[in-house]
Order: C-alpha cells, then structure tokens, then sequence
C-alpha cells in the first residue's frame, strides 16, 4: 500500500519526511520519492526500489525546502520506476496519491485531446494534469481543488501542493485513510498515525469523502460539497508501534478498513484498468490447455477456493474438484497431468495444504499458489504463484486476505476464461469494469453499514446458535460468515446452502434462532426468498443482507435487513463480505473476547 507523508515546517524537511516513510515501510512499497518548494520553485528527488536508494540519491542531491510532500509507491498502474515514482508535478502542481482514480482513462484522454503531455503512466498524474488545467483557466487554489475533487472518482488519499503557495498543503480522502497532525508551529499529513509518531501524537482523522487545507495558519477541513465540517483532534498511541492499528480498536477492524486499499493494489496485478482486460502472468500454467482444476485450502482460504470454483466453472468452463486439504492429501484422487491445481493460503505454510499440493505435484499437475507471503513454501513450490497483495494481516481471523484471494481468484478466471474463448472480449471487459469499480464500492459500504452493524451484533451477542444461509457463490459466504463469528465471538454458528435448509437445520429454527440470509438480487433471489418464507413461518428470526432491489423485492419480516448497493455477480461474494465480517467483529467486541487472537486458534497452522 501507498504511504503519505507532508510536512508544512519551521525549517527542512526533506529528511525529516523520509524518516516518516520509513515508518510506512510495513506497508510494502516499490519506489519512493519527496518533493520541496525551495526558493519558490517546486524540486524532487525520487528513486526505485527501497527507502535506502533515495536517501542515497538525497546524500548526493540535497532538498532544501521548509514546505514538503513524500510518497512511498506500491505501484498499480504504471511500473515502479522513477518516472512514476510521486510526487507528480504538472505547471506549479505537486501530487502523491494512495488509491486509483477511476477514471483516470476518460480524463487522460480527454486531456490531451486538450493539449496536455504525459509524462508517466500513472493514473495518479490526471489529478496534477486536472488541478494545474483549473489554474491556468484562473481557478484560485481551493477552487481548483474542489473542481478537481468532483471530477474524479475512485478511491484516494491525497496530497497536493502547488508552487505559488510555500505556507500550505492541501489534503483529501476517499477510501484510504488520511491524518493531519498539529506540532509547535508545524502542521504534518500522513497516511496514519505511525507516519506522524516521531512529530506528534495528536492527530485529526479525515473522513470519507472530506478535503482539507493545512497550513500554519489554520487547517479547514471541507466535505465534498465544499462546506466546512468539523472532525476532531484526538491523541494516538501510534508511536509504540511499527505494524500499528491505526485508529482501530483492533488489528481486525483495521483490516476491514483497508479492504478497498488493498483490493485496489492486488487487481491491479491482474488487470488492465485501462484496457478492462485480465493481464497476469501464469508461468507454465497454460489455462487455455488444461482440462480441469483441482482447489485445495483451509479454513477461510478454502471458502475462497468453494467460491472460486463457481467462477471457474461458470466462465472458464473449466470442471474444479475441491476439497478442504486434510481430507484431500488422503482421497487418493484420481488425476492427471493435463490439469492443474491452485492452492490458495494466506500464510503459504499450511500444513495440510502444502500436503496436498505435494499430492498434486506427484500425480505431474502444474501448481499455481494463491499466497500473500511469496517466499513461503507453498510459494517456493509452486510452478506459478498468484501473489494476493494483502499486505501484512496480523488478525487471527482472516478478512483481507480473504477478499484479495477473492479478488485475485476472479481475475484468474476471467483470464483462464478468455484464452479459453469461453467468454468474448466484451464480457471481458464488463466483468474487469466491475472489478475496477469494487474498492469505491467497498469503500462506500464499510461507511454505509458500520452503525447498523454495530447495533444488530448487541442482538448477536444474546444468541447460542447462528445460522447463515446462501445460494450460489452466497454458499459458501454463508459459512465464510459462520466461520467469522464462530471464530471471534465463540457463539455457535452453522452455515448453509439455503436449499439443503428443509433437509435438517430447519428442524432448528424457533423463536431464539437468528437465521441470516445472505441474498443479493441475482439468479437465485427468488429461491433463497422461499427458503426464507419456511423460516419466517416457524417464527425464525431473519437477518436479511440483500441489496436495493432484493429489500424492495421482499415483504417477510425481518429482525433486520441490511440494504448493500446493487452490484453484479462476479463482486458481490467480495462486496457481501462487509456486513458479515462487520458483524461478527463488533459481536465480538460487544462480548469481550480476544479479537485478534481468539482462544485455541493460530493464524499460521503448520501441522497436521
Ligand atoms: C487458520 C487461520 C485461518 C486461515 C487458515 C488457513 O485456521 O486461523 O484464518 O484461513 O488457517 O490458513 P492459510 O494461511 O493457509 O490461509
């Protein structure tokens, strides 16, 4: 993830701001870069590769300057190299962003059918290319910046500073986190608390959707609108930590938060956002060839897997057998060497997974691993690794890393699908649209939800039994949801495929029994619908997650229904995920227990 720093200071601060980025390191980056107004003009220094190469290149080439922004990258569009390295400059305009713009393509072009030159190819550098537009048509600096703001969607945390104004940052956040920090005489931004620790623990988290001028005489913080808002200054504990919680209780709900981050840096992995095309490179894995998949995991990697398996087969054609890793190491399964196998593991050490993808080995299938630490040894044995980008996830119970293999696993089956001529370009290019869209999405649901959630998990907490029910790829998110609370709160919970609901469970259900029906308005809306007519007709008290059109389809009574935005098939299994990790997180609080280390459970099983 991207790092941010800026500094508005009573002397230079070009070490000072690497210091801070060397706060940010934990976050993973590629390249890195500071910028200064020195002697009114706007100068840089930027260097690939990790934090000691810029010091190197800022030993050589000192940056004077009491004004300044830094940047550590992790690159998404655009490779890591110095050229798009930030901070980007434009005529006077200096920019470092965390996120993607969205669309950032129709305003590039739009830009230069305007006249405008490109220097990197980033999608950062149409925010610098639009607010440096709005000042040569004589926008005042504010103005300029809320002009730029309503023109570009997406999420970002940014940081602009303009040439003509040495006193003054200006700010703004949509999805990744933001903070300004107050010292003697100094004002600082930072992408958390942890960047801002060595100057200062107190600190004013942006909100959503907010943007700010920081300057010596003041900061102003506005909303989108451009009215002024006032958010609080508060003190932080940052400073003891490296890998830090950020402004979160617990390092789960921090990892809840930075889903849209994250999610933002893996598909960039894997798709063109420009050219809406999956684009990643699978090894000696050759999709258009093999014959069938086999998936194997645990616990939350493997529901990952159960809901892969859908895309594999509904778009790629491609047969998958599934199992959980400790019984498929034993099945002795038949298989050959014209299919593959994908293992998909946070921690890449599972014991049980591991055995399995020595199984597949054996029997002469091509492996691929869907990892988030690639020098793990499922990585180092795989032929093909699908790295999930997830950055560190300290949580016992997995959420991130849950969604970026959701998200990496979509996008290889829509490649696989594509060099199989199962879908055409156009479908392609649909299906990678929603993806691109999901993390502003994500970002907008986590805001949307978060009071309701918190209320309804005081209900939760009173409860023995949960069931969670779904259908389709709402299958095995109902047990993704069970595992969640189960895990965290201790209360038991179950789920099902809403269909096998009257064949047992439903004996169960009575007036205590919370059912939560995981129901977006998709193919099997209607059918989930009358499994819920059967519990509401045994008195069972239904937890309703749906989406607009799903709450205004059904009229049953509900304990609650969560209302998420419509979106399409191929998100919903990421987007549907908020709610249920929410629930069981804030439940979990609610009822005291250890979140992020919950009894009896470790985060890296590496026995049998
Ligand atoms: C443990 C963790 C889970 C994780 C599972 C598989 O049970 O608590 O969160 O899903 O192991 O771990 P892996 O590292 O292979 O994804």
């Amino acid at each position: 993830m991207c790092g941010i720093v800026g500094i508005v200071g009573t002397g230079p601060v070009a070490e000072r701001l690497v210091d801070a980025l060397t706060r940010l390191e934990y976050r993973g980056y590629d390249s890195a870069g500071v910028a200064t107004i020195n002697e009114g003009k706007l100068d840089r220094r930027r260097a690939e590769g990790k934090l000691v190469n810029l010091r190197g290149v800022l030993a050589k080439e000192p940056l004077p300057g009491n004004i300044g922004i830094a940047h550590t990258r992790w690159a998404t569009h655009g490779v890591p190299n110095e050229t798009n390295a930030h901070p980007h400059f434009v005529d006077g305009v200096a920019v470092v962003h965390n996120g993607i713009i969205e669309n950032f393509a129709e305003i590039k072009q739009e830009l230069i059918a305007g006249g405008a030159t490109f220097e990197t190819q980033t999608d950062t550098e149409v925010v610098a290319q639009l607010l440096a537009r709005y000042r040569r048509e004589g926008l005042g600096r504010r103005q300029a910046m809320h002009e730029m703001l309503k023109r570009v969607t997406g999420a970002y945390a940014l940081a602009v500073m303009f040439e003509d104004d040495p006193s003054t940052l200006m700010a703004a956040r949509s999805g990744p986190p933001l903070a300004i920090g107050y010292g003697r005489g100094e004002v600082y931004l930072g992408s958390d608390a942890v960047a801002l620790s060595p100057f200062t623990n107190e600190v004013t988290y942006l909100h959503d959707g907010d943007w700010a001028i920081v300057g010596k005489d003041g900061v102003f913080i506005f909303d989108l609108s451009g009215s002024p808002v006032s958010r609080p200054r508060q003190i932080t504990q940052a400073a003891a930590y490296l890998v830090d919680k950020g402004n979160h209780r617990h390092f789960m709900e921090k990892e809840i938060y930075e889903q849209p981050e994250v999610i933002s840096h893996a598909l960039s992995h894997y798709v063109d956002f420009a050219e809406r095309r999956a684009r990643f490179d699978s090894g000696t894995i050759d999709f258009s060839k093999v014959t069938g998949l086999a998936m194997s995991a645990c616990g939350t990697a493997f529901l990952a897997a159960s809901i892969g398996k859908y895309w594999f087969e509904r778009y790629a054609r491609l047969p998958v057998e599934i199992d959980v890793a400790s019984e498929f190491r034993y099945r002795e399964m038949p298989l050959s060497p014209d299919q593959a196998a994908l293992f998909i593991s946070q921690s890449g050490e599972t014991a049980d997974t591991l055995a399995s993808l020595r199984y597949c080995k054996e029997q002469g299938l091509k492996i691929g691993a869907v990892v988030n630490v690639t020098e793990s040894t499922i990585a180092r044995e795989a032929d093909a690794i699908f790295p999930i980008l997830a950055g560190p996830e300290i949580g016992v119970a997995s959420t991130k890393a849950f969604t970026c293999q959701l998200a990496v696993l979509a996008s290889l089956a829509i490649g696989a699908a594509r060099a199989r001529g199962t879908i055409d370009e156009a479908t392609e290019k649909t299906l990678v649209r929603h993806l691109t869209e999901m993390p502003r999405i994500m970002s907008r649901v986590l805001n949307l939800i978060q009071p309701q959630m918190e209320a309804l998990s005081r209900e939760l907490s009173k409860c023995k039994d949960v069931l969670y029910i779904g259908r389709g790829t709402s299958y095995p998110l109902a047990m993704e949801g069970a595992l969640k609370l189960k895990e965290i709160s201790y209360i038991h919970a179950e789920g099902y495929a809403a269909g096998e609901l009257k064949h047992g469970p439903i004996a169960l259900i009575d007036e205590n029994m919370p059912v939560i029906v995981i129901a977006p308005h998709d193919r099997f809306f209607e059918k989930t619908v009358s499994n819920m007519q059967e519990v509401a007709a045994r008195g069972g008290r239904i937890i309703f997650i749906t989406d607009e059109k799903g709450a205004a389809a059904s009229t049953l009574p509900t304990v609650a229904t969560i209302v998420l935005p419509e979106v399409d098939e191929i998100i919903a299994p990421m987007i549907f995920s908020l709610p249920i990790q929410l629930l069981a997180y804030h439940t979990a609080v609610f009822m005291g227990t250890d979140v992020d280390q919950p009894r009896n459970l470790a985060k890296s099983v590496t026995v049998e």
